[in-house]
């Protein structure tokens, strides 16, 4: 009868789901092995996207450098303008792809690692902080590790889920590599298995021998699809991507700069002005804070030599949409988003056929490495060819 068919049809189903799950288990089981070189975690407290991914390059190299799998943590979203004002953590894997990093060395989510290794080979009531003396020196006992202290340190290890028991303090050392052999006399891991941190293990800007690691930085799937998406549909190709780091903040950044309060490096500039502090070309003020006639100049000159049907902006304030489309009187199509998730903008900026960046910007940074990995052309305001002043500039 058709009764018994069906019984049999869900025995079936039942049967496939559960050896399904079994294999998953499995699978799932093989992957998250604990780690006997240890782990390093740790807060991406400082900054927002462009900082962030700065750290996490040179957190990548630290972790190698340590032969520790590294605990790769969410991304932290700050939402300054919108209710409830409270930071949002996205997992790395929303943007990216965690298994590109394994190519490079070994990763397990943040999140991974507390909900499916912690609980048994890092348990609550042992879990240790590291940080430096100097950071100690803000707690109440001058002894403790100001792990959950403020924003966004609280909210970030409140998301993880994890108190710490313990502080351990150090000093005398860095993150470099001509530290390694301290690190690992200091903190073997069969004593000290799991190395959390307030803050990244790594330098801003990212150094110049870690800019690299940004190929193994790879959009997800989800967003490439969602990138292309609105490339097919917005922009004609070849266009022309502009990042426009313009608003109030950056104005107030870039008095430092007219002040004489910063030098050449100044926040993402090495990866335009060169990294050699000796060497360093003269940082702008157009480099810093392009005027309109600075932004019109350039987009111009690369409209004209890729001879783009478009131009897409990306902007922290405004888009000056209209001035750069009275300039090719109607003929290249101007498009400027403003999407809520900064990401969408990266990717847009990295897919063009040229790119024009804000050298002191880490947001631009961003943009630059990756497609400096893909061979593709990028310039800067005030500098159309990275590492050469401009012409007027050179009087
Ligand atoms: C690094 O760690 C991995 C995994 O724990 C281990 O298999 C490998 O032998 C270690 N390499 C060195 C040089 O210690």
């Amino acid at each position: 009868s058709t009764m018994a068919v069906e019984k049999q049809v869900a025995r079936v189903l039942t049967i496939s789901c559960l050896i399904s799950a079994l294999l998953l288990q499995n699978t799932f089981a093989e992957e998250l092995q604990w780690d006997e070189n240890g782990y390093v975690l740790y807060c991406p407290c400082m900054g927002r996207f462009g900082n962030q991914a700065d750290h996490f390059l040179g957190s990548l190299a630290f972790a190698k450098m340590l032969n520790r799998t590294l605990a790769v943590p969410p991304w932290i979203v700050y939402r300054h303008h919108t209710p409830p004002y409270t930071n949002i953590h996205v997992p790395y894997k929303e943007f990216f792809q965690l298994e590109a990093l394994s190519t490079y060395h070994r990763v397990v989510s943040l999140e991974d690692f507390v909900e499916k290794l912690a609980p048994k080979h890092w348990p609550p009531g042992q879990r240790k902080a590291y940080c430096f003396e100097m950071a100690a020196q803000r707690s109440a006992d001058k002894k403790s590790c100001p792990m959950k202290d403020g924003n966004p340190f609280g909210p970030f290890w409140e998301y993880v889920g994890v108190e710490f028991d313990k502080s351990v303090l150090f000093g005398g050392i860095s993150f470099s590599a001509y530290h390694q052999p301290q690190w690992m006399k200091k903190f073997p891991p069969s004593e000290h298995p799991v190395l959390a941190l307030p803050g990244a293990p790594a330098q801003f800007p990212v150094i110049e021998e870690h800019v690299g690691l940004q190929r193994y930085v790879v959009w997800s799937d989800n967003m490439m699809k969602e990138g292309e998406e609105h490339i097919a549909t917005l922009l004609n190709r070849p266009y022309v991507g502009i990042h426009l780091r313009i608003g109030i903040d950056w104005q107030n950044a870039c008095k430092m700069l007219k002040s004489g309060d910063t030098g050449p490096h100044f926040m993402a500039s090495p990866q335009c002005v060169g990294y050699n502090r000796q060497t360093a070309l003269p940082l702008t003020m157009t480099m810093c804070l392009p005027d309109l006639a600075e932004i019109r100049r350039a987009v111009k000159l690369w409209v004209k030599k890729t001879s783009a049907r478009s131009v897409y902006i990306a902007t922290d304030s405004e888009t000056y949409s209209r001035d750069i489309e009275k300039l090719f009187k109607g003929k290249v199509k101007v498009v400027s988003l403003q999407p809520d998730s900064a990401q969408l903008d990266l990717y847009i900026l990295g897919q063009a056929d040229h790119f024009i960046g804000n050298c002191v910007s880490s947001f631009s940074a961003f943009v630059k490495r990756e497609r400096d990995v893909r061979g593709l052309p990028s310039s800067f305001f005030g500098m159309d060819n990275p590492g050469k002043l401009n012409q007027k500039e050179e009087l």
